[in-house]
């Protein structure tokens, strides 16, 4: 008999419809990622029943793990779906949606939450597009290291995923809009905002709503120091309280 992939997947028609489980049993071929059965069943979407349904839907984009779009929670943990090879799991191989965002349709979820909390702490460097800049600052080279670590978040969503404080209850923005408020602090012209990033983050939903939980930074797939950056923007903020509350002089420093 052929060797054959067993799924398991957690679907859902719509944002407001009730979820379940369809199985599905698709003919096995060497090196295969999560993806690539997916499309399997994208190609022929008839379940373990024989039943004709309808194909599957998620987020894809760059298939080599820099985007995050492909996000999903497969046997248990949340992970990218493009680098998880179908060899190296149990099976049947459970897929899930994550469970910290809205669904749109089966395993592909808004992650508007974690880009709006991006816009909100000013995630970038703000620059006039009208003119040739030239060449940006120097960063002394210790410096460039540590920006360079946490410019690899893709905005994945794992590390929201993961928090026991982030859900559909709470407005806590999470380790990753954290992690970037400390990347734009960093950067010569990106820290001209510092103070209203600060000041955002010291917000509603914002870096006082950890509970130290640590789940973030063990489930980076990009292995950014999440809680290194929530530490180091929790004595940013404190020191910035300090500041504004006796008035000192450093919005000119
Ligand atoms: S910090 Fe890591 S887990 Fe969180 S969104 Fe960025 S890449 Fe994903
Ligand atoms: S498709 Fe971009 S990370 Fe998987």
């Amino acid at each position: 008999m052929a060797e054959t992939i067993k799924l398991s997947i957690k679907r859902q028609d719509s944002p407001d419809s009730t979820s379940y489980w369809e199985d599905f049993e698709i003919p096995y071929r060497p090196k295969m990622n999560v993806i690539s059965a997916l499309m399997e069943i994208q190609r022929n979407p008839v379940n373990s029943k024989g039943e004709k349904t309808t194909p599957v839907t998620w987020d894809m984009n760059c298939l080599e793990e820099v985007c995050g779009a492909c996000s999903m929670v497969i046997n248990g943990n949340a992970r990218q779906s493009c680098t998880a090879l179908i060899d190296q799991y149990e099976q049947p191989i459970k897929l899930e949606p994550m469970s910290t965002f809205p669904i749109v349709r089966d395993l592909q979820v808004d992650r508007s939450r974690m880009f709006d909390s991006l816009k909100r702490v000013k995630a970038w460097v703000p620059i006039d597009g009208t003119y040739d800049l030239g060449e940006g600052p120097r960063m002394p080279e210790k410096k460039r290291q540590v920006a360079y670590e946490l410019s690899k978040c893709m905005t994945c969503g794992v590390c929201l995923e993961v928090c026991p404080n982030v859900n559909s209850k709470s407005d806590f923005m999470g380790a990753a809009p954290i992690s970037q408020v400390r990347l734009f602090n960093l950067h010569p012209t990106g820290s001209m905002s510092k103070d209203e990033r600060l000041d955002a983050l010291m917000g509603k939903g914002g870096i006082a709503e950890c509970g130290m939980a640590q789940n973030c930074v063990k489930a980076c797939p990009k292995g950014i120091p999440l809680t290194t950056s929530i530490a180091a923007m929790q004595r940013e903020t404190t020191f910035h309280m300090f500041k504004s509350f006796f008035g000192s002089d450093h919005e000119v420093e």
